[in-house]
């Protein structure tokens, strides 16, 4: 069903997404725990997460990214959304484990994201071949590392959680131990725009990073990282996350050219590049294709050049 045809009770109405926004902004503007333990904080996310995540036109989107109430408290709802999310991880992480994850209240949300990234990344040819079969990076894992613990699971990689906060490393290091995954699943203490990325094949960047550009760069200077996503967000799950800066692509010199779909369990739109092999390997390609031409083998398929742009950010 599309969101035009959905039943009326089903789609969002414009004043109740709008008066749900104010109060959560209200409440978290004026709260000393973000985390669970404040039931406060709970009930209005909780109510404002389903009223982003029912259905609305472009009409209705419009009204109420635009409202002049809700437009101007955007960017600074981020950063309170932000903080809350990071306190409930750490709330859940630091007492969970493999028999009690299920009690974290968005572990669907979670694993249908990573289930959906993982199958767009399993729609590229070079992130099935047995040479890009390196490990997984997660820029700004969080405390309560689930997407790491999913995509592990359905690819059978390692993966190393980067994360600037050392309680999120600490809490997460120690869910894992506790779930039996710390061989296959790392973390490292340190800013994603200053990490090596040698060695990872794919990174994941969480929609929480801060600073995209200066990471995005950092994981571009890896010669061995070819498959790049980073969680956006569209619609009016914008009041919840911040989309990617739609300058990126155009700045980076690489092009999206593949989504995951939100749906009502998933809020995340993640974008997915293929990135340009750097010149070194590109050289040796050509110098293998031209090798090839000579004999006779076969042609030298084109350079490819990134289309600069981004197709709906
Ligand atoms: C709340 S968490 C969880 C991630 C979330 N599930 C997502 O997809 O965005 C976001 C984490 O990103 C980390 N973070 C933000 N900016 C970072 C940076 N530049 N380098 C490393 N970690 C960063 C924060 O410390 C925090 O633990």
């Amino acid at each position: 069903m599309s969101p035009q045809q959905n039943a009326p009770s089903q789609r969002g109405n414009v004043a109740e997404m709008v008066g749900a926004y104010l109060e959560a902004y209200a409440v978290l503007s004026t709260a000393a725990d973000f985390s669970p333990r404040n039931a406060d904080v709970t009930r209005t996310l909780t109510k404002l997460v389903a009223r982003a995540s029912k259905p609305y036109s472009a009409q209705e989107t419009q009204s109420i990214l635009g409202h002049p109430e809700v437009r101007p408290r955007i960017r600074k709802m981020w950063s309170y959304l932000s903080r809350a999310e990071a306190e409930m991880e750490a709330f859940f992480g630091e007492k969970l484990d493999k028999s009690t994850v299920t009690d974290f209240p968005y572990l669907k949300n979670y694993q249908q994201l990573a289930a959906a990234e993982i199958s767009q990344w399993n729609r590229s040819l070079h992130f099935r071949s047995p040479e890009s079969a390196g490990a997984i990076a997660l820029p700004g894992a969080g405390p309560l590392p689930l997407t790491a613990v999913v995509m592990h699971q359905q690819t059978g990689r390692p993966i190393t959680c980067i994360d600037s906060d050392p309680g999120a490393v600490r809490i997460g290091s120690r869910f894992l131990a506790r779930c039996g995954l710390a061989k296959d699943i790392t973390y490292v203490h340190a800013d994603a725009a200053s990490h090596d990325y040698r060695g990872h094949s794919a990174v994941l960047v969480a929609s929480l990073i801060g600073d995209k550009h200066g990471v995005t760069k950092q994981i571009m200077k890896s010669k061995h990282t070819r498959e790049y996503a980073v969680r956006s967000a569209e619609g009016t799950h914008i009041l919840l996350y911040p989309p990617v800066p739609s300058q990126l692509p155009r700045k980076h010199g690489i092009t999206f050219d593949r989504r995951t779909a939100p749906t009502p369990e998933i809020i995340n739109t993640t974008l997915f590049a293929t990135l340009p092999v750097p010149p070194a390997a590109s050289d040796n390609l050509r110098a293998a294709g031209n090798a090839a031409t000579q004999n006779g083998l076969c042609k030298l398929p084109p350079v490819r050049r990134p289309a600069p742009g981004h197709p709906e950010a």
